[in-house]
């Protein structure tokens, strides 16, 4: 085929893709092409703006290395991540929802004894965290597979630390025979995303705040359950309802109080959804 134009060409890529094997490929590549040649059209793409997609696009995959995600980042900001998270974990009513997994996630933190310190020297004021993780008929699940990570009261993970080779203010921990946890950590505080990248130029050209109010998040994982991967967000935050990833719902905010000694009480129940 010959002699495309700003017409045919997007109809002439399609048909390239006729012989995908495999069904689902094709269906994604036929509405990448359509998808993105109608973004091209709509916007008037230049030629000066099609090569700075490219050299943002090509900044960002530079950006990354075995601790940072750039693209993940981006994601993250352009709302995708909580929209395929929305998508994929539409859950009953009265399960926990699941929001971003996020970048900090680390396979294999210290298992943590049920009433033990999560923080390990992380800075932050004190914190007590307790609930009890149940099954939609409201039966406690027993012995459920519980992972925490938080940021510290500067707003950074461990792993953003290069002076720090130990894992902080995560853990992992498993609830008793009554679904039970509880754990002692660091009040978690809000904090910016990583916007020394790509991204944070992307965000400070676009006049967005890097900010993510203050949370703790979740992973939870029991047999017979499907794996809830979510935060619980304090109340009271300023970023609530501007979280630069997008990840805040209204049910897994919760309150912090503050208790006579000083410390931080918060109290959160999780409810899993039945495996299919
Ligand atoms: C987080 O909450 O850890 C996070 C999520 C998305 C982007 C950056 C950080
Ligand atoms: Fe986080």
């Amino acid at each position: 085929m010959r002699n495309l134009d700003q017409y045919n060409i997007t109809q002439a890529v399609i048909a390239r893709f006729a012989q995908t094997p495999d069904p689902r490929l094709k269906e994604i590549m036929t509405s990448l092409v359509q998808h993105l040649h109608a973004f091209a059209r709509e916007v008037k793409l230049t030629e000066a703006e099609w090569m700075q997609g490219i050299e943002f696009l090509t900044a960002t995959g530079q950006k990354c290395d075995d601790k940072r995600q750039e693209f993940i980042l981006l994601s993250d900001t352009l709302g995708l991540s909580m929209l395929t998270v929305a998508m994929n974990n539409d859950k009953p009513a009265g399960c926990t929802e699941a929001t971003v997994f996020g970048p900090f996630h680390v396979e294999g933190a210290p298992h943590i004894e049920l009433g033990g310190d999560v923080a390990q020297g992380a800075k932050g004021q004190p914190c007590e965290v307790r609930g009890t993780v149940r099954g939609l008929d409201g039966a406690p699940v027993p012995h459920a597979h519980i992972e925490v990570w938080q940021a510290d009261a500067e707003g950074k993970y461990d792993v953003q630390r290069a002076d720090c080779d130990a894992a902080q203010a995560r853990g992992v921990l498993q609830a008793d025979a009554q679904g039970r946890y509880h754990f002692s950590s660091i009040l978690a505080e809000a904090y910016p995303i990583p916007d020394d990248g790509p991204v944070g130029d992307m965000l400070k050209a676009t006049k967005r705040h890097p900010w993510r109010p203050a949370h703790l998040h979740f992973l939870i994982k029991a047999p017979g359950y499907q794996t809830l991967i979510t935060h619980v967000f304090r109340n009271g935050d300023q970023y609530l309802d501007s979280d630069a990833v997008f990840g805040v719902r209204e049910s897994l905010i919760a309150d912090w109080l503050p208790q006579a000694d000083g410390r931080y009480l918060v109290e959160f129940d999780f409810v899993l959804n039945p495996a299919r």
